[in-house]
């Protein structure tokens, strides 16, 4: 197979993670407003749900970031954004997770304890089960994203590793396939046009598959980055 250039960082400036700040920031208003449009006001519900949100985008944007900068070159000075923004996306989901088993029984207990306690996540224990899977995942990817990180497994296994990003967005895709919103909110929104915008789950579904799609394009065009040797884990860009 043929070996994709790829570079990695192992600590950031203060720039960089200020603009992904801002980046998870602007997506979590874009979506509060979002939802605001569509008849949903900011509460704690829709703060839950912006928060998870904008980790996806955040966690996309990441992801696409290598796939592009071997398509577009000059892209390749924005790299070492993949590993703000990924350490972004991985923190801001636990306040989505925390408010989940914490705010969502008690603000809705007809729907998420009606016979027993959290009975909504024994019911759905698929879709828990990778939303469990994404955390784990990003809390693994955020733990060795540091020079000793590198140092511990070894360049390859460490390389190896990063490829687990995919592997939480496919498990996030799943966690918002198997809530069952594609024929309760997706059709019901395409047959009525109810609201003026589509459910907030379908562009986030798009932000799930968008950056699986572009690496499997990139894949057929380049070859795979683990034929290369990541940079050495001094060689940050910054503290
Ligand atoms: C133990 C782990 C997790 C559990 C139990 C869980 C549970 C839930 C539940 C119950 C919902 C539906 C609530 C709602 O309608 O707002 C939801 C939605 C969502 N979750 Fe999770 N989640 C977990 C982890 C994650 C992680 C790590 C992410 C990554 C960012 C994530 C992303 C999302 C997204 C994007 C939505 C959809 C919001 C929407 O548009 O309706 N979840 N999750």
């Amino acid at each position: 197979m043929k070996a994709a250039r790829t570079r990695h960082v192992f600590s950031n400036k203060g720039t960089q993670w200020a603009i992904s700040g801002v980046i998870y920031v602007a997506f979590f208003f874009f979506f509060i407003w979002y939802h605001d449009v569509r008849g949903k006001p900011f509460t704690l519900f829709t703060t839950e749900k912006c928060t998870a949100i904008a980790s996806v985008y955040c966690l996309a944007l990441a992801l696409a970031l290598g796939p592009l900068s071997r398509f577009w070159s000059n892209l390749g000075r924005l790299l070492p954004y993949r590993r703000t923004l990924g350490l972004t996306a991985a923190f801001m989901s636990v306040p989505h997770v925390i408010l989940v088993f914490i705010y969502l029984p008690w603000r809705f207990p007809e729907k998420y304890s009606p016979n027993y306690p959290l009975s909504w996540f024994v019911d759905h224990w698929f879709t828990v089960l990778m939303g469990l899977l994404g955390l784990a995942l990003f809390l693994i990817l955020a733990v060795y994203s540091y020079p000793r990180g590198v140092r511990k497994l070894g360049k390859h296994r460490w390389m190896i590793l990063q490829k687990l990003a995919y592997l939480a967005m496919v498990a996030l895709a799943l966690h918002l396939l198997s809530m069952g919103k594609i024929p309760k909110n997706w059709i019901a929104w395409i047959e009525t046009r109810n609201k003026p915008l589509p459910p907030g789950s379908f562009p986030t579904m798009m932000a799930c598959v968008a950056p699986l799609l572009l690496k499997i394009v990139d894949l057929v065009v380049h070859g795979d980055s683990l034929g290369t040797e990541p940079d050495s884990p001094d060689a940050g860009e910054g503290t």
